[in-house]
């Protein structure tokens, strides 16, 4: 189908685990010792990839971990719609990132779209983000005085039970995705799904990873992600650990790719995983609309 030139669209989706102490490897510039080097080696060609496809807007599905909100309110789905938002202090001192500069009139109109095409989103105007969307950024552009471009954070609620499903996310994805579409300005929007993969950070089974069950998820969430959308959470938790449940925010972003839409189908242009970092397996992925 012809673009619109005068719409926004969706131009790519990138795909990256949020571990915060990839943040702590990079500020204190420990990004070449033997144990970080492989790691970043394989986010070289997306810092590449992001200076040659540098978007108008990045669209950041996130998971807050208790810094913005905590139990006494726990919004499953939360868009930021601030002017900007600032690197939060999460017990080790603030990040020495850029403040995050958000793009209101852009998140205002997918508020009021996906809210009327039936998702109920809460709507923040003040939010401090945490390393659950720093690192990511930090990942694809570096370090930097500024990040690229505006950023609005969309916060998913993956921490405390009940969890959306990942199905819910899939068609959300897909909401966003018209909501974009139907914005009256021509921007270039990415948009971005973080956290994951196989992870659980405390109990009996703390450390556990699970690399065939992740891999297969990549392998998936590429070629048939309305498949793996139906996958219940519980098998996250089962196969990926207590933390893995934080994949559910890739169906997101994977379901606001032309594709699912009838569109054709995305280019991979990147396709990466590592382990460990932390606790945490690495996986990352860029896909291209076409
Ligand atoms: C780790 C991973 C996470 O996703 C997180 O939020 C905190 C810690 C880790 O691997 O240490
Ligand atoms: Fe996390």
């Amino acid at each position: 189908m012809a673009q619109d030139h005068g719409k926004a669209r969706i131009t790519a989706s990138v795909y990256t685990s949020h571990v915060p102490a990839i943040g702590v490897a990079i500020d204190q510039h420990k990004t070449t010792e033997p144990y970080w080097q492989p790691l970043f080696k394989g986010y070289e060609y997306s810092k590449q990839w992001m200076k040659e496809n540098k978007p108008d807007v990045i669209f950041l599905v996130y998971n807050d971990h208790a810094t913005a909100f905590s139990l006494d309110l726990i919004p499953t789905f939360a868009i930021g719609t601030a002017a900007e938002f600032t690197p939060a202090d999460e017990g080790y001192g603030a990040r020495p990132v850029p403040k995050v500069i958000g793009h209101p009139e852009l998140a205002s109109h997918i508020a009021h779209s996906v809210i009327q095409d039936e998702f109920d989103l809460t709507i923040v105007n003040k939010m401090d983000v945490d390393h659950g969307l720093t690192v990511p950024l930090s990942l694809m552009c570096g370090e930097v005085e500024e990040w690229p471009c505006p950023v609005i954070p969309f916060a998913v609620n993956v921490v405390q039970y009940p969890v959306p499903s990942g199905h819910r996310c899939f068609m959300l994805g897909q909401a966003i995705r018209r909501a974009i579409e139907s914005f009256d300005k021509p921007l270039n929007v990415q948009i971005w799904g973080t956290g994951g993969m196989s992870h659980q950070l405390q109990g009996a089974r703390a450390g556990l990873i699970n690399r065939e069950w992740d891999n297969q998820f990549l392998d998936q969430l590429i070629e048939n992600p309305e498949e793996l959308s139906k996958v219940p959470h519980i098998n996250y938790v089962r196969e990926a650990g207590s933390e893995g449940i934080e994949l559910v925010m890739w169906l997101i972003a994977r379901g606001a790719m032309s594709d699912v839409s009838g569109g054709e189908k995305p280019h991979l242009a990147h396709r990466f995983y590592h382990v460990p970092a932390s606790n945490t397996a690495v996986g990352h992925l860029i896909l291209e609309n076409k």
